[in-house]
Formats: structure tokens, sequence, C-alpha cells
């Protein structure tokens, strides 16, 4: 019988990171102690998803509702805790928005870092009760030079970012991320609490053939958005529809479309105008990995990461995946601007 061969050297998400900013002379390590911060919070949320069910973690956190209106979940609420706790106790942060907070939160002197970091610690919290992936989004600025750290560190387009990631809480514990350099994905193993490299590079077919939308919201599209899903619903002879999948977690249609391609979309519609995902915490971080595995994200008229917040808890339309997909929305869209 063939000996399985034992992996002596295995690449974690530290060591790889660490690997990365020796490329860069001037790197000072603090971001490594962040993304390290940033793990920390990520293992102790799914060590608590894991076991939601046991610790009666399950439900409504008290009929409490954040300022985008949904109603809070007991993980919501444990969960951001976690990751206040460990961005503001790694040194390394200056400020921090989450879904959860209606405020921006200033880190005191003296523990004050460099860094900004946006975040939604539970998302896709509505489907935690029935055993769907759920995961964190996370987005990292430096602060503004000169910038003592306030709101206007993180009131910046996307493209000012530095890092984006989420962690899907699943069968396993999944984390994917962008230092600015491509997209790497990892893997938590439990048995020695690291996250361990086993995406490297992930890169969006140019084309899919699966759309995500909530189709629930199709009696209040535009013409625009009609057009484009009709168009892969009733594609011309000789070509098959697409598939539709929809699970109602971002991170879980997300991570889907970036290893099958296609295309993820939250458009804008009569009745929300702006869509319902926020850009600081869902659209900016998940259009900046976009980008880097080689896809594209658009609000349907511009770039995702162009857009500038007015507010920590704006919202945004966003398409986003597979380049040729996001292409044909965007000329659609383009008919009607
Ligand atoms: P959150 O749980 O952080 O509030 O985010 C929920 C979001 C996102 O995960 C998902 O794509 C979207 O809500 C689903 O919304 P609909 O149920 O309206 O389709
Ligand atoms: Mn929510
Ligand atoms: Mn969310
Ligand atoms: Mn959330």
């Amino acid at each position: 019988m063939s000996e399985e061969k034992v992996t002596t050297d295995i690449i974690t998400l530290t060591r790889h990171v660490l690997d990365e900013q020796r490329k860069h002379k001037e790197a000072s390590g603090d971001l490594t102690l962040l993304l390290n911060a940033i793990q920390l919070g990520c293992k102790f949320v799914a060590t608590n998803v894991r076991k939601a069910r046991l610790l009666n973690l399950i439900g409504l956190a008290g009929g409490v509702h954040n300022i985008s209106g949904d109603e809070q979940k007991k993980l919501d609420v444990i969960s951001n805790e976690i990751f206040i706790n460990a961005l503001r106790s790694s040194g390394k942060v200056a400020v921090m928005v989450s879904e959860e907070n209606e405020e921006v939160i200033i880190v005191e002197e003296g523990l004050k870092g460099k860094y900004c970091v946006v975040f939604d610690p539970l998302d896709g919290s509505s489907n935690i009760d029935a055993g769907v992936n759920v995961g964190t989004i996370f987005g990292v600025y430096r602060v503004a030079e000169g910038s003592p750290g306030s709101v206007k560190d993180v009131l910046r387009p996307g493209n000012e970012m530095v890092v984006a990631g989420y962690c899907m809480y699943g069968s396993s514990a999944n984390m994917v991320i962008t230092v600015g350099n491509g997209v790497n994905g990892y893997t938590l193993d439990n048995s020695i609490g690291e996250f361990i490299l086993t995406h490297p590079n992930i890169t969006i077919p140019s084309r899919g053939k699966i759309y995500s939308v909530n189709e629930g919201n199709a009696k209040y599209w535009h013409e625009a958005c009609e057009e484009y899903f009709h168009s892969l619903k009733f594609p011309p002879e000789g070509k098959n529809p697409y598939s539709a999948r929809y699970i109602g977690s971002m991170v879980a249609d997300v991570h889907r479309t970036f290893l099958y391609g296609g295309i993820f979309a939250y458009p804008a519609d009569k009745k929300s105008k702006n869509g319902k995902l926020r850009l600081l915490y869902e659209c900016f971080p998940m259009a900046f990995l976009t980008e880097q595995a080689g896809g594209k994200a658009t609000t349907g008229y511009e770039r995702v990461l162009d857009v500038c917040p007015e507010d920590i808890h704006s919202r945004c339309p966003i398409f986003l995946g597979s380049k040729d997909d996001v292409e044909d929305v965007e000329k659609i869209y383009k008919k009607y601007s």
C-alpha cells in the first residue's frame, strides 16, 4: 500500500503574507499583525458558528435592528464584538466601520494604529438558523497621510483599499484574501489552528454559465436589468440558457462565482434605488477581490471601486463576476444611460 506523503512544509496564511511583505523593502510587518488579528476573529467566529445550535446562539438578539434595518441575530452581535476586540487589541487599527455599529469606531490613543478596517462581521445571517453558509467580509485602507484617523479615512473610493477578503463558514472555514497582488484561498486546519494555502491564485473564468440574483425582486427591476437577465434565460438559437443559483448569502454566492464563473448581482430597482448591499463592507471588498481575480464589478453604469461613499452605510448596486458577462451588462446599461 503506497504511503501517504506527509506534508512537512505547509504554507500558512501568515507565512504567505510575510513572503509577500518581504518583496516590499519598506514593509514594517504591521499588515501581517493586522491580518493575524483578522484571522483570530475569523477562527473565533467559525467556532461559534459551528457550535451555534449547541450553544443556543441561533435566533434573534432580542428584537434589535441595526442602522440598515436588519434584525440583529445573536451571532451578529457576538461576531461583531469578537472583531472589534481583536482589531482594537492588535494596536494596528485607527478606525473601524461595522455593519452592526451605527457610528464609526475611533480607537483610543495608545492602541491606535495606521489601518482602517471596514467589516461585515456576519454576512448572510438571516440564513444562519437554516445551516446555510455565512461569512465575514472585510476591507482595509491605510490612514491617509497626516490624518489622525477619522471617518474621512473610510469615506474614500474602494480603489484606495490595500487589502480585501472574506471568510466563509461552512463545512470548513475558507479565507479568500487579496493584498493587491492576486487572490489566494486558505482553508482552516482546525487541528493546528492555521489557515493553509489551498487555492493559490484564484482566477475567475472569463465567461460562466450561472447567474445569481434574487428573482423575487423582478417586479421592481428597471428595463436594463430586465433586458439583461432575459438575454440569459432566452438566448439566441443554438445557445443554452444560463443556470440560476441563488443562496442569499453574498459570501457563498460570490465564492461560487469566483470558482465557477458567471455573474452575481444585487441591482438597483424601483423599490431600492441603490440596491441592498452596503458599499463599504460588502461591495468594495468583493469588487476588489473580483478585479484581482481577473473579473469585473460594475454598478451597471460605473466601476464599483470608483464610487465614493457618502455615508459609512451607503448602499450600492452591484454586478460582479466573469469579465465577459459583466461587459454584457455594461453594454445593455449603456443603451439606457
Ligand atoms: P447581512 O446578513 O450581512 O445583512 O447580508 C445579507 C445580504 C447578503 O448576504 C445577501 O446577498 C443579501 O443580503 C440577500 O438579500 P435578499 O434576501 O434580499 O436577496
Ligand atoms: Mn445584516
Ligand atoms: Mn452582509
Ligand atoms: Mn452582516
